[in-house]
């Protein structure tokens, strides 16, 4: 075997974020209520953390709602508010036992207080856990993260406890609320959207993007693996030129 291929070889992603998109139209599809299609997402979201502690992926990220998803009719978010109630209620056991660190990103005062309570209380519980990083994005919005991270080093100024001129892409990146958190390598969107509806705008910067046509209910572990492979076969340039062929 040629060696000197195998140290080229790339390295599994460190970090995978997923916008689990498509719930409403598995379930329009079956004539069922969205609900459902909710509720079925969520088997998906434990087929994929699966996936990710099988792979050995150490940082797992999850878009589960967006600060944008307040706007749906009330009776939807209602129900999906419930359904991350009993999430977080049946699963945290679980998630603890496999030596999965919980972690939640997005405006958590807009979350029902029990629910907030719950995520402080798995956050502690879990914190010593390192077998996978389990972020889940919950009422999370990008451009709101960076507005409120500008705002806070603006305060830090104005008051004289911050000198702006040392204000850099390190400091800001340390003021997002996922700081120590390594920026995504790979990004997927089910449903087959091509966007990224306000999902982590300044950390995906250099993110691969895979989408997916299959719909979040549909997701298996086997399409984690898949979005992993095609990810392993990108050529990743920061800017530099391409590698002479
Ligand atoms: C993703 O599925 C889940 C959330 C955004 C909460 P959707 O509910 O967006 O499903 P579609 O996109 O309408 O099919
Ligand atoms: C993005 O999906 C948010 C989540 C998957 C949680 P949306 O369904 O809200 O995005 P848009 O509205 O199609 O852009
Ligand atoms: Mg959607």
């Amino acid at each position: 075997m040629d060696e000197s291929r195998l140290s080229t070889e790339p390295a599994l992603p460190q970090h995978v974020a997923v916008i689990m998109d498509g719930n409403g139209r598995w379930a329009n599809a079956r004539g069922l209520p969205r609900t459902l299609g909710h509720r079925q997402g969520a088997e998906a979201v434990r087929r994929c953390i699966a996936g990710a502690v099988e792979m050995g992926i150490p940082y797992l990220t999850l878009y589960g709602f967006s600060s944008e998803n307040w706007r749906r009719p009330m009776t939807e978010v209602e129900d999906l508010m419930g359904l991350l109630r009993r999430y977080l209620q049946s699963e945290l056991a679980e998630l603890h036992e496999q030596g999965i660190r919980l972690r939640v990103i997005g405006e958590r005062d807009r979350l029902p207080g029990d629910i907030a309570r719950l995520i402080d209380d798995a956050e502690v519980r879990t914190c010593d856990n390192a077998r996978l990083n389990l972020i889940i994005a919950l009422s999370y919005g990008s451009r709101q993260e960076i507005a409120a991270t500008a705002r806070r080093l603006a305060e830090e100024a104005a008051a004289g406890r911050l000198d702006p001129s040392l204000i850099d892409e390190e400091l800001f990146t340390e003021g997002l609320l996922t700081a120590g958190i390594p920026d995504p390598d790979l990004l997927i969107r089910t449903s087959g959207e091509q966007r990224l509806s306000n999902f982590l705008l300044w950390q995906a910067a250099y993110s691969e993007l895979v989408f997916v046509d299959k719909l979040w209910p549909d997701f298996e572990e086997a399409d984690l693996m898949a979005a992993v492979e095609e990810y392993l076969r990108r050529d990743r340039r920061y800017g530099a030129a391409a590698e002479s062929q």
